[in-house]
């Protein structure tokens, strides 16, 4: 991996979890997702400020399970698009606030950060909440400012960060209201713990297969859904003690710093960045006199979100499955059949998202750059019709 790695700004020192939160203004709550912890914001505006139609500006591509947490909720979703470089258009989202507005729902899209220092001034002069998704980051900042301490409140996904089967966080700086958090029950250690030993055992087989995994771990997953024929339900649970101990125990710093490098190495490594283009590139990376990239310091990605080549996703998705590293392919499901959101339909069919997180070795990070760059898209009447080895 030597090769590539270069700039990759070290941060040093170890951050735990608590150290970490504890540089924001507002206090944390540990729930068992993320999106318990969203849920229950909404609940708790809501009780707080009732509104006769409470509403909630979000963006339209987000995961299937987000938009029933609204509904359970009683809310409307009030949908903006989500364009190529993964920012925010203000003028669209403020033309969207209207007297039913509880809040506004901003995320930072696989870690791909987002300046929601303008936004705030919006949402501050609407009078609505700014809900800041950090679920795709952690331990990460952007123009020197942590990420997650600019909105009213913050979730973070633990889970998602740090490849474990639940836990989420909550930040919440504003407490305009006392905040009580309604979960009641918790998620239980013996089943986390189970399922974390399960996760790490296959990891690790893979690893020492070289990418072959006898656990089908690279087979590609089904698509999120929404029936909007059924009640939804959501049941906000606490985070277990298994999780809450593990996830302090960890070195977010080490966390960060191995996914910076693998991202780095993913960067510099793929030829053509041209057809596989990394989306929202100018906000985290910088090509250097030699040619190589750097990135900015802060960043922390999720994962590497690139634009295919029109009509070609669903082949190189194929192409990498098959030489052992499953990419997942964001969701899907959105803009679950909404009318007027190019730039979610167009991230519904064309964005892969490249794995960096910790259980990613040399050997599945070479096998991503050798894929791709052994893949040519023959374009014909700006329609990729065949992918071929080059
Ligand atoms: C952008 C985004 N926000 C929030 C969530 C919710 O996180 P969790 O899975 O921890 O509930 C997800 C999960 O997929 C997500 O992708």
């Amino acid at each position: 991996m030597k090769e590539h790695s270069i700039n990759t700004k070290k941060t040093v020192g170890k951050n735990s979890l608590n150290q970490y939160l504890r540089q924001f203004e507002g206090r944390p709550y540990f729930y068992g997702n993320a999106s318990h912890a969203f849920y229950d914001i909404m609940m708790w505006l809501q009780k707080n400020r009732p509104k006769k139609k409470p509403n909630i500006v979000m963006p339209v591509y987000i995961p299937a399970k987000l938009y029933r947490f609204i509904l359970a909720a009683g809310y409307e979703p009030k949908f903006y698009d989500v364009p190529e470089d993964l920012n925010i258009n203000l003028e669209e989202i403020s033309g969207l606030i209207d007297d039913q507005t509880q809040a506004v729902f901003a995320v930072h899209f696989f870690g791909v950060p987002v300046d929601l220092q303008p936004l705030k001034s919006i949402t501050e002069s609407a009078g609505v909440y700014l809900i800041e998704d950090c679920a795709h980051s952690l331990n990460a900042s952007y123009k020197g400012r942590q990420l997650g301490s600019t909105g009213d409140c913050t979730l973070f996904s633990t889970r998602k960060m740090l490849q474990l089967h639940c836990g989420g966080v909550l930040v919440l700086k504003t407490e305009l209201w006392d905040f009580k958090p309604s979960r009641s029950e918790r998620v239980r250690s013996p089943f986390t713990m189970v399922h974390f030993a399960g996760s790490r055992v296959k990891y690790t087989v893979n690893n020492w297969m070289k990418a072959y995994s006898p656990f089908k771990q690279s087979e590609i997953p089904y698509d999120g859904y929404i029936d909007f024929s059924e009640e939804h339900i959501v049941r906000v649970k606490k985070m277990d003690f298994f999780f809450r101990w593990y996830i302090n125990s960890q070195d977010l710093n080490k966390m960060a710093n191995e996914r910076r490098e693998k991202f780095l190495y993913l960067l510099n490594g793929i030829h053509d960045l041209d057809q596989f283009h990394p989306m929202g590139m100018e906000r985290y990376a910088k090509r250097e006199e030699t040619g190589q990239y750097s990135l900015h310091s802060g960043f922390v990605p999720f994962s590497m979100p690139i634009l295919t080549p029109e009509g070609a996703r669903d082949q190189v998705q194929q192409a990498l499955c098959d030489a052992g590293v499953l990419c997942f392919v964001g969701w899907p499901e959105a803009p679950f059949g909404l009318k007027g959101f190019n730039g979610a339909e167009m991230l519904k069919d064309r964005l892969l998202e490249l794995p960096v997180h910790q259980f990613m070795d040399d050997h599945h990070l070479k096998i991503i750059v050798d894929c791709l760059n052994s893949l040519r898209v023959q374009v014909k009447e700006n329609k990729s019709e065949t992918l071929v080895s080059a």
